[in-house]
């Protein structure tokens, strides 16, 4: 009613006021104008984000197909793809998975005390022979590892026989005595002073094998065209710290060697084809009994650990 009589006052001012009939008209044209505005303009600027998002998302997916998760070292093997867009894998059916059968102990505790106890070992008791059974068991498990698109990109060289070790430890302490005297910067020798590495490897050849794990930088199909393998030194490396694990369990020790610059002579002793690439090289076997190890701390859970 009170609307009502104000709204009849109203009309009866314009009537009498042209002015106040125009500006009555230009207010509501305005107020409805910031009204629709803002109700588009909120939806309009949510639409350009999605937008944006959806066009950035698109240019990480291009680049990521053209890169396969490879790094740098490895584009000159990531030319000359045939891409068919079958799936390497055949098409198969989903089989119900009835969760874990094994299981070491609930609360983590004794895989936590085993991997606790690993330590990188520079020398091996080379009087006490390891069994090859073992050492395939351990590969095996590593095997399991999971893999980029279930490409499986590595393969394990198992080296027992004498004259190969040494082959192997000439061809590193060759290239380590430049890497020491030459290449690594002094930052990166002080680094490693503390752990009192040098470029004489007698663990070369007095542990009972060694083992050089080789990532396949992609795969050969059969009809000899190349296969992309999707982040395969991630999933090498994941299958090789698998590897250290198994080894461990298995009371073995092992040394993660990563020798500079020798990569490809050892790929040429070991008559690797050219998809393959040294990423690490084991020297595995029972630590000896006079072995030291730097005294060195880990860091604690409240230092590697961020809960959300
Ligand atoms: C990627 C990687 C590369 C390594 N390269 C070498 C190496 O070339 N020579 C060596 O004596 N130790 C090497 N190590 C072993 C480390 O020095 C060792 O893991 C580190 O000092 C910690 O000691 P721990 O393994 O006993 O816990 C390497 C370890 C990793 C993970």
């Amino acid at each position: 009613m009170y609307i009502m009589f104000t709204f009849t006052e109203l009309q009866i001012l314009c009537a009498e006021s042209i002015f106040l009939k125009y500006s009555l008209a230009l207010l509501i044209f305005i107020i409805i104008k910031q009204v629709w505005s803002r109700q588009f303009a909120c939806s309009g600027n949510e639409k350009s984000q999605i937008e944006k998002k959806v066009i950035d998302i698109g240019q990480s997916i291009s680049i990521d197909s053209t890169n396969d998760g490879a790094d740098d070292d490895d584009n000159d093997y990531n030319t000359n793809y045939v891409d068919d867009y079958k799936p390497h894998l055949p098409e198969r059916e989903h089989i119900p998975y009835g969760g874990l059968t094994e299981c070491l102990d609930r609360s983590g505790e004794l895989f936590y005390k085993l991997t606790n106890d690993r330590r990188s070992i520079r020398k091996f008791n080379k009087n006490k022979p390891v069994d090859i059974g073992v050492i395939k068991k351990c590969i095996l498990t590593a095997g399991t590892s999971p893999s980029g698109a279930h490409t499986e990109p590595w393969t394990f060289c198992v080296i027992q026989d004498a004259q190969i070790k040494r082959k192997i430890r000439e061809i590193i302490e060759t290239e380590e005595y430049l890497n020491y005297k030459q290449r690594m910067s002094r930052q990166w020798t002080a680094d490693l002073r503390p752990l009192k590495t040098d470029f004489i490897k007698e663990y070369l050849t007095d542990a009972p094998f060694i083992i050089c794990v080789f990532k396949q930088v992609y795969g050969i199909r059969s009809d000899a065209t190349k296969q992309r393998h999707y982040y395969n030194e991630i999933s090498v490396s994941i299958a090789t710290g698998i590897l250290l694990c198994a080894l461990n369990a298995a009371g073995l020790n092992s040394l993660v060697t990563t020798p500079l610059n020798c990569g490809p002579a050892i790929k040429n002793l070991l008559n690797r084809p050219q998809n393959e690439k040294l990423l690490v090289l084991l020297p595995v076997g029972y630590s000896a009994d006079d072995c030291l190890v730097p005294d060195l701390q880990r860091k604690p859970l409240d230092q590697i650990m961020i809960t959300y």
